[in-house]
């Protein structure tokens, strides 16, 4: 599809995305690129990194690629140092790296609990800190004029309720959400550096996808009762990012974007609806036999 926004949105800028090699994270870089950002991506698997790195230089986006794991700390200092030896400056981090698998909590080991912590929680959290003396305001390669830099964290909106056999990641991506706030505050007032995150939905066509449960969640394509109800695209995604990482999201800390069409509010409660209605008849007749002389707007 083509970008509503103006293709030079981010020109000059230089943004290192982990896990920006494939799937969403790919689609950001490409959409940054075309919006006249330089690209460098970080991936465990360097031929895919490889790869990507030739697709958007095929396209005429400068870019470079550094083979590392978030959860190793020396590999992130090396990655965003190798940025800024090959780009000269660092504008924007965005922490797209995710681990997942489907399993029981009962069959999910502390250490299968960890290494999602490690990459999601901790690997975003290393990456800000590595990054944080080239995206700060006066920060190493950074202009006299230029404002600080942003903070891009990929999230998800399974913690919002609860998710069968995803309870590891919905505790690190729970944790991710509180490093996008907590940074937003910290980094924001001391060094003018915007964090945000985005929480797709189910998006079409990427490894999450693939690996959990696509069947159940295409049907949903078909439906026309509620046309929002769908899966989304990385295209969508790219765009959300787009707007937070130009001058339209200046204003914009410590938001995660939530882009699903609105899908996680249709998930199961606890209460079901029925019950719901039921108590709420029950507390609006508490609320008519009330005594008198209580305004009613105070019941
Ligand atoms: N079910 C249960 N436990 C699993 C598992 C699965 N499918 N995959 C890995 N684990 C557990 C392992 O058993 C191990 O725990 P143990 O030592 O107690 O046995 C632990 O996780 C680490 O496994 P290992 O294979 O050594 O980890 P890794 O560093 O190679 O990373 C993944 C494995 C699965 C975390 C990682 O490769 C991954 O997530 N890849 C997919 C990325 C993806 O889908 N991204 C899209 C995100 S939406």
């Amino acid at each position: 599809m083509e970008s509503p926004f103006k293709p030079e949105i981010l020109k000059g800028k230089v943004a290192l995305l982990t896990g920006g090699a494939s799937g969403i994270g790919f689609e950001i870089s490409t959409q940054f690129g075309k919006h006249g950002a330089s690209i460098a991506i970080m991936g465990r698997r360097k031929a895919i990194v490889d790869a990507a790195v030739s697709s958007l230089r095929s396209l005429g986006i400068p870019a470079a690629g550094f083979a590392g794991d978030v959860r190793n700390q020396e590999d992130a200092k090396r990655v965003v140092e190798s940025t800024i030896e090959h780009f000269g400056r660092l504008d924007i981090l965005v922490n797209a790296a995710a681990g997942n698998f489907l399993v029981s909590p009962e069959d999910l080991s502390p250490n299968g609990f960890r290494t999602v912590m490690d990459i999601d929680s901790v690997g975003t959290f290393t990456m800000c800190r590595e990054a944080l003396k080239y995206l700060k305001k006066g920060g190493a390669g950074r202009k006299e004029s230029d404002k600080g830099g942003l903070i891009l964290n990929i999230s998800a909106t399974l913690h919002y309720t609860a998710s069968w056999y995803q309870i590891h990641v919905s505790a690190a991506k729970a944790a991710v959400d509180a490093i996008t706030r907590n940074l937003a505050l910290e980094w924001g007032t001391d060094y003018d550096i915007r964090v945000n995150g985005i929480a797709p939905g189910p998006i079409n066509d990427t490894p999450g996808m693939r690996k959990l449960g696509p069947e159940e969640i295409n049907s949903m394509r078909s439906s026309d009762v509620m046309p929002l109800f769908k899966l989304g695209e990385k295209w969508d995604i790219a765009v959300a990012a787009l707007y937070l990482a130009s001058d339209a999201g200046k204003y914009v800390n410590g938001t995660t974007l939530v882009v699903d069409g609105g899908l996680w509010l249709s998930r199961p409660r606890h209460l079901p609806k029925e019950e719901v209605k039921m108590l709420s008849r029950v507390v609006e007749k508490r609320a008519r036999q009330a005594p008198t002389g209580v305004p009613s707007s105070k019941l």
